[in-house]
């Protein structure tokens, strides 16, 4: 089983589609085992996106992120991170192809909906980052086993 962290960016907060991109995630069969409402901070931002912060995209990335709040979550399942790296298709929802989440709710690189990790380690760093461990619950599905 892996895990992923999960952020539905400000974006989907304000166009109102946290139930349905939960829904699609919820319908692959992945468990949710941590979620909270947060705002982002500029020091958090940095933190998150530490390999971007030289770039010349970050300083409109960080005002998006931290202009409303988000939904932090961890995903768990079988093959987590690459299963919802597909979910949400390329980064840029113009590239996405339909189907996806970009690519079906997106038209921007930056305006993307949802942040997945892109690897184990991000996945560690990430999780860590936005959960103390204890907000992180070690349960699994007792009736759903064909989704396990
Ligand atoms: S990815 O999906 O992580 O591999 O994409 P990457 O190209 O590495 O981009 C990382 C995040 O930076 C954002 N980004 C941009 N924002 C605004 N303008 C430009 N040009 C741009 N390029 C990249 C992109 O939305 C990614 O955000 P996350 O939260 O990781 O999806």
């Amino acid at each position: 089983m892996e895990r992923t962290l999960v952020l539905l960016k400000p974006d989907c907060v304000e166009r109102r589609l946290i139930g349905r991109i939960l829904g699609r995630f919820e319908d692959k069969g992945l468990n949710i085992i941590a979620m909270k409402l947060i705002r982002i901070t500029p020091d958090l931002a940095k933190q998150h996106y530490a390999e971007h912060v030289s770039k010349p995209f970050y300083p409109g990335l960080e005002s998006f992120i931290t202009a409303a709040p988000v939904v932090a979550l961890v995903l768990e399942g079988l093959e987590a991170i690459s299963v919802v790296r597909g979910i949400l298709g390329a980064t840029s929802g113009l590239k996405a192809e339909a189907g996806t989440i970009r690519g079906d709710f997106s038209s921007s690189r930056q305006m993307n909906l949802v942040h997945a990790s892109d690897g184990p380690e991000a996945a560690k760093r990430e999780i860590e980052l936005y959960f103390q461990p204890e907000e992180v619950l070690d349960y699994k599905p007792t009736l759903t086993p064909w989704m396990r």
